[in-house]
Order: C-alpha cells, then sequence, then structure tokens
C-alpha cells in the first residue's frame, strides 16, 4: 500500500466525523472513543469498496468484531486453546467472526452486482477481477473464501489498532499537557487556521511526527505480535529453532529495549529527534514487526494516525474531567493481547 495524499479520504470528512463523535460534545468527560472503531471501520470501508459506509452503519463491523479486544482473544484463543473453553471465549468469539463474516460477504455480493471490469474502484473490485482471469485455471487462490478472508483480515487488524493508539495518545497528551501544547504551536506555525492537516504536512511538523512515533512505541500495542513459524531449520546465536516451531517475536523487547532508548519506560518524544530538532526513526522502532510479514497497513495506518492525532488537537485540547489529577491518570495497560489503555474519561475544549 502506498502513501498517498490524494485519496478519497478526504481528511476534511476525516475530521468532522471525529466532530461528529459525541463523546467530544459532552465537556463534562466521557469515555473516550467510544466510536472510534466504528469511523476507522469506516473508512476502511473505502478502502475496499471505494465506497464510504456510515459510521452509523458500522455499528455491525465493531459490535461484532472489535469488542476491547476480542478478535486478539481469538488469537490468545489460537495459541492456548484450553483458555477458551475455559472462559468460554470461543462461543462468543466465533459468533463475532460470523457476524462480521455475513456482514463482509452481504457486502462482496452487492459489489459483485455492480462490478465492472473497466471500473476497477477498490480493493473487492480488483479481486473480483482476478477472480475473473484465473476463471479457468485449475487451481487458484482466488475464490470466494479467501475474499472473505483477506477483507476480514483488513478490517480486523486496521480497526481496533489505529483507534486504539489515537486512545492512548489522547491520554497521553492529558498526561503530558506541556507536550500537547508543543504539538499544538506546531500545528499552528504549518496549518492555516480553518485549514485541515494533510499527509504532506507530517514532513514539515517533525515535532507532532515524533510524539505519534513515541505514542505508538510507549502504546507498545501488539506486544507479542502475530504468531510465526520456521519454514525450515533456523539458527540463531548457536540455537537450533527446528522447523515448524511457533515462534511469538514479542515486540516488547524492542519498544522497550534499554540499549536502543534513551529513556525506555518514560514517554519521550525526544526519542524521535536529532540535537537539532530534525525527525529521526531508530531501527528499533518496530510496532509495526519487520520482514515480509510485517504490517500490510503500515503506510494507511501512519497516514490515518497523522491525520486523526493532527486534526484532534487542532480542534480540541485534551483535559482530565473535574475531580481528575493529571497524576490520577493510569498509563498501565488494560489486560489482553492488545494493550489497551485502562478505560478513561477526557473533557475536550474546542481551541476557537
Ligand atoms: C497502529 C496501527 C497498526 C499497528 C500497530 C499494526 C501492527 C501490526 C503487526 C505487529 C502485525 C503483525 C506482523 C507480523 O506478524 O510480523 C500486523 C499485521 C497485519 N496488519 Fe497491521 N497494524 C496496524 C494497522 C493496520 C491497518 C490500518 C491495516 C489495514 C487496513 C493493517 C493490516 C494488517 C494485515 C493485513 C496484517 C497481516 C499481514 C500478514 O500476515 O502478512 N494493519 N499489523
Amino acid at each position: 500500500m502506498k502513501e498517498r495524499s490524494e485519496t478519497n479520504m478526504n481528511p476534511r470528512e476525516l475530521r468532522m466525523d471525529w466532530w461528529g463523535a459525541r463523546v467530544l460534545e459532552d465537556r463534562s468527560g466521557r469515555e473516550v472513543m467510544r466510536d472510534g472503531g466504528k469511523i476507522i471501520s469506516s473508512y476502511l470501508s473505502t478502502l475496499t469498496l471505494r465506497k464510504r459506509e456510515k459510521k452509523e452503519d458500522m455499528a455491525d463491523v465493531r459490535d461484532s468484531g472489535e469488542q476491547r479486544g476480542d478478535i486478539w482473544a481469538r488469537e490468545l484463543y489460537d495459541y492456548y486453546p484450553f483458555l477458551g473453553s475455559l472462559l468460554g471465549l470461543h462461543k462468543k468469539l466465533m459468533q463475532n467472526i460470523q457476524d462480521l463474516r455475513s456482514f463482509i460477504s452481504k457486502w462482496s455480493m452487492n459489489r459483485r452486482l455492480d462490478f465492472n471490469a473497466n471500473n476497477i474502484t477498490g480493493y473487492i473490485d480488483a479481486y473480483l477481477l482476478k477472480q475473473e482471469q484465473e476463471a479457468t485455471k485449475a487451481q487458484t487462490y482466488f475464490n470466494e473464501e479467501n475474499l472473505l478472508a483477506s477483507v476480514l483480515d483488513l478490517f480486523s487488524a486496521g480497526t481496533e489498532t489505529t483507534s486504539t493508539t489515537i486512545q492512548w495518545g489522547i491520554l497521553l497528551m492529558m498526561k503530558y499537557p506541556e507536550i500537547q501544547k508543543k504539538v499544538q504551536e506546531e500545528i499552528k506555525t504549518h496549518i492555516k487556521p480553518g485549514q485541515l492537516p494533510t499527509v504532506e504536512d507530517r514532513k514539515k511538523m517533525p515535532y507532532t511526527d515524533a510524539v505519534i512515533h513515541e505514542i505508538q512505541r510507549f502504546g507498545n500495542i501488539l506486544p507479542l505480535n502475530g504468531s510465526h513459524s520456521t519454514p525450515t531449520d533456523v539458527y540463531l546465536r548457536g540455537y537450533l529453532i527446528p522447523k515448524g516451531i511457533e515462534v511469538i517475536p514479542f515486540l516488547t523487547s524492542v519498544l522497550y529495549d534499554k540499549t536502543q532508548w534513551k529513556t525506555p519506560y518514560d514517554f519521550n518524544p525526544n526519542h524521535f529527534l536529532d540535537e537539532n530538532g530534525k525527525f529521526v526513526r531508530p531501527d528499533a522502532f518496530m510496532p509495526f514487526s519487520v520482514g515480509r510479514r510485517a504490517c500490510a497497513g503500515e503506510s494507511l495506518a501512519k497516514m490515518e494516525l497523522f491525520l486523526f492525532f493532527t486534526g484532534l488537537l487542532q480542534a480540541f485540547t485534551f483535559y482530565p474531567p473535574p475531580g481528575v489529577s493529571r497524576e490520577d491518570l493510569s498509563l498501565k495497560p488494560g489486560v489482553g493481547l492488545t494493550l489497551v489503555p485502562t478505560p478513561y474519561m477526557t473533557c475536550a475544549k474546542p481551541n476557537y
């Protein structure tokens, strides 16, 4: 996926959506980002269908697939199946996955009805074209089952990750108001009042870029990465890892490596800035993993994170609800394979 500024994910709509999130209208403080996952899903629908589903219509996706780590609990169930039956997890998970599959299946069927090989406008169209081209082949991967599985993958991998990162971002901005202020100063310097951030702005805004990277490093949302296995015998530092062994790469070991980061346990955007304030990306920054199976949506995620985060901080200043001090704000993650912040409340004051 290429990072592109021209896209029908219009930044204006993007920020309007955040504004539309009811949570931001309430100044007394509410749990943040109730609608976050739905909004991200709604943008993913643009990518897959080239048709923007309204965020209200995304309820099925969120409700079935995104309930606080449920999709990742499926992975937990994959690693340790006995946990599923102990917790009764599998029934709900399987039902969630089934619901999401039906939702996507309905979409792809509608898309098939409108299909025009001369007007390919999204992932599903491109897939259907490939299916048509390979129709006479004895063996093809482009079948209905794989279409559902790959679209399901895009939604499950792309929704909760991005919205969880934004949740960490808002919490950290409340905790460190001086950092929030510096980001807002940079926004004011580079984006004219009334103008919305674009992907191009990122290059001119090293401090904001550094803050977003540090949110990802510190948030460490996928500590156990995805599960991998060795295709052949592998020798690593004198150890043999036999073919077919399941390997769970521990991303925390690099994101919090004290030989790579000055203050690994502190939220410190300077990790991504050189002495002249220029943005630098240390090699140990691996929230998207590395190698052949690294995150397929990295460029999209980075674009979304910049537009959402910058748009939010341009429009609002986030602060804790009355009676809660910044010291009270906990940076301890909740339990799960995706490290989500402990649920919190926020107030958002419009900046204009
Ligand atoms: C902050 C946002 C995100 C983070 C931190 C993240 C992180 C990751 C990580 C750690 C993996 C596992 C890589 C591995 O197994 O080595 C992964 C896989 C994947 N991600 Fe993301 N991701 C994000 C957003 C997205 C988005 C927006 C999409 C697409 C819409 C996406 C699509 C995928 C897919 C399809 C895979 C599976 C790749 C494969 O197995 O070949 N991700 N992601």
